[in-house]
């Protein structure tokens, strides 16, 4: 067993987590690699098993299905080697909510929610008995405010947000750490496969997945919560972060604002 234990990593098949998945392999760690291609899971598996000194296991599920979303979660519960959770498997459908199926709907759900819901507490109970572990979570600058792109996946994702930070101030007194990720546009076969009309978007603003993840990982090393590895000014996330405890915080009064009692 590697000395850095295991990372698992979901939607490990392209982009954004095949990066992670060679990062995480050059710096020591074992895989459990997770997606729905196999073909793919393995071969990459396969290249950094004979690149680096360390073991990659693949699991082949589909995280949008109960079945599969069981499955994965029973083998990471009942694996003592795992110490880094990478939940980064996720859908994007764009286009008007009017216009989006119930299926593609249900689906952006239950990867985007409710897998890296079920992942993250299913490696919690381990990590809480040894105080350490590491879980970093994908979510999308998507996630900062609606874009009306993306009116259903930005939602997801904004659930990533709050989810992953209620985690930290839960965790925060532990040992165990918690990383929220929040990508702006990188280029991947998903993105790509998005059709994203190139009107809408400067070529100027796209980043590779392979600085996203770099970017990311640099923001873990150095004790980072809340990672928007494509945002310069970090004051921006310091102030809306401090600006919506504020707001939380001011509701509560118990009364109905003067403005609703004018009659
Ligand atoms: N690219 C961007 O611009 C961008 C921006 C912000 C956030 N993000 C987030 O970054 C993460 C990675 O995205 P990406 O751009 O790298 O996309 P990608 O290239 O399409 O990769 C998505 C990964 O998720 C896996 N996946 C999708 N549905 C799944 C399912 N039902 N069950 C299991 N695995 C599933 C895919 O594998 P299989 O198809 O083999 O199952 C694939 O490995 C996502 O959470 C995304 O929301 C991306």
């Amino acid at each position: 067993m590697s000395k850095r234990g295991t990372a698992v990593v979901t939607g490990a098949s392209s982009g954004i987590g095949e990066v992670y998945a060679q990062r995480l392999a050059a710096r020591g760690y074992d895989l459990i690699l997770v997606a729905r291609r196999k073909d793919r899971l393995e071969k990459i598996a396969a290249a950094l098993q004979s690149r680096f000194a360390i073991r990659a296991e693949t699991i082949v599920a589909d995280l949008a299905q109960e079945a599969g979303l069981a499955e994965v979660v029973r083998k990471i519960s009942d694996d003592a080697s795992i110490t880094l959770l990478v939940n980064n498997a996720g859908i994007a459908v764009i286009g008007p909510v009017s216009q989006t199926s119930a299926a593609a709907t249900h689906n952006m759900i239950a990867v985007n929610i409710t897998a890296l819901t079920a992942l993250t507490m299913a490696v919690l109970p381990a990590f809480i008995a040894r105080n350490a572990g590491t879980i970093v979570n994908i979510g999308s600058v998507a996630g900062f405010a609606p874009f009306a792109f993306v009116p259903i996946y930005g939602p997801t994702k904004a659930y990533v947000r709050q989810f992953t930070q209620s985690l930290q101030q839960e965790l925060q007194a532990t040992g165990i750490r918690v990383q929220l990720v929040s990508p702006a546009s990188t280029v991947t076969e998903g993105f790509e496969s998005l059709g994203i009309p190139p009107s809408v978007l400067d070529p100027a603003t796209l980043m590779t997945a392979e600085n996203c993840v770099d970017a990311a990982l640099e923001g873990l090393d150095n004790g980072e919560l809340n990672t928007a590895p494509s945002l310069h000014d970090e004051n921006l996330l310091h102030q809306f972060e401090e600006t919506s405890t504020k707001l939380l915080m001011a509701t509560q009064t118990g009364q109905p604002a003067p403005r609703y009692l004018l009659k």
